[in-house]
């Protein structure tokens, strides 16, 4: 088989599920517990091991940070067996590390897997992010229209009025601006308090969680995870990296970015096809949080591939001994 073709073998996406059930279930353990660091830990150390035994000659692209800074799953780090397709791997052991320690809602942990050099090698900066559904003329929207532009446009697509549209924000003081701009075409907001993969895929699923679009700024690495996710489930997606000083200057040149203010869309951030999973570690509007019940534990995943368009969502229970 050639490496393209070992890649689209299916059971290597079902292995992918496995790697963010595993890191789930050992975060789970944290959940309320206060210790930010802990949960992280946890998952890291769970997703490590279990992505350590795909047959995959991955390479980490989007990780737990730096080499020098992150001891696992750094950027740069070789996972899986090697013996298999050469893959990009973005992970996010644990996305929304405070929402687990706090037990509120949307905690995720997350894994997206593609050919070689087909991801985006986003360094760790803030990304400015919008993004929409599946269903709306290519391009209807740009990171370079004002925020009222944009939620019109988008009443204008949906055939209703600016009123009619839920925009999500993370709940940040650099957005109070961006936030009383919406707010004065009439739009409602959804204010999260962290995790915006999440944040970014409620848009694809708009019937059901009630959110029509994303914007703002957050991490830069989390927007090629979403990215990924709505290369799976359809919606457009566009992002900018941001930055505050030389030093994120540097680490974009480092990471080989040469034009700092490039608008990235979806597909420029994921190139090719992409396989992505994702498991609840506290409930949310996605996904089931990890079940704990005496004599049993549930775990539910959600498993995409792009090329097929496929959305599986699993159920795990397994009995605690
Ligand atoms: P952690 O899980 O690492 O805490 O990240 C959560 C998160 O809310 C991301 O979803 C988001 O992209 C980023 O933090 C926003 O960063 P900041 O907290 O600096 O605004």
């Amino acid at each position: 088989m050639t490496d393209k073709a070992q890649f689209m073998d299916r059971m290597l996406s079902l292995g992918l599920s496995r790697v963010s059930e595993a890191a789930a279930l050992a975060s789970a353990r944290l959940i309320g517990r206060g210790d930010e660091k802990a949960a992280d830990q946890a998952a890291v150390n769970a997703m490590r091991d279990q992505l350590n035994m795909l047959d995959i000659k991955g390479t980490v692209v989007i990780g737990e940070g730096e080499r020098d800074e992150a001891p696992m799953l750094y950027i740069g780090e070789e996972v899986g067996t090697g013996n298999g397709p050469e893959v990009d791997i973005a992970l996010d052991p644990l996305e929304g590390t405070t929402l687990t320690a706090k037990d509120m809602p949307n905690a995720l942990t997350v894994i997206a897997m593609a050919p070689r050099g087909t991801l985006l090698h986003a360094p760790d900066v803030y990304m400015d992010k919008l993004a929409i559904g599946p269903g709306f003329a290519p391009d209807l929207l740009s990171l370079d229209m004002t925020p009222t532009e944009r939620v019109k446009t988008l009443a204008k697509a949906r055939g209703g009025s600016t009123s009619d549209i839920t925009v999500c924000i993370l709940e940040r003081p650099r957005h109070e601006e961006l936030i009383a701009e919406v707010r004065a075409t009439g739009a409602a907001i959804r204010l999260i308090t962290d995790g915006d993969v999440a944040g970014v895929i409620h848009c694809a699923e708009a019937e059901k969680t009630g959110i029509d679009m994303y914007m703002g700024a957050g991490g830069a690495p989390e927007g090629v995870l979403a990215a990924s996710a709505l290369k799976c489930m359809g919606g457009q997606m566009w992002g900018r990296l941001m930055f505050r000083n030389e030093d994120e200057r540097g680490r974009a040149r480092a990471a080989g970015i040469t034009d700092l203010n490039r608008i990235y869309s979806r597909d420029e951030m994921v190139t090719d096809d992409v396989i992505f999973a994702a498991t609840g570690v506290t409930s949310g509007s996605i996904l089931a949080g990890i079940r704990r019940e005496p004599g049993y534990v549930e775990a539910e995943t959600i498993l995409m591939r792009s090329k097929t368009g496929s959305v599986r969502r699993m159920l795990y229970r397994n009995p605690t001994r």
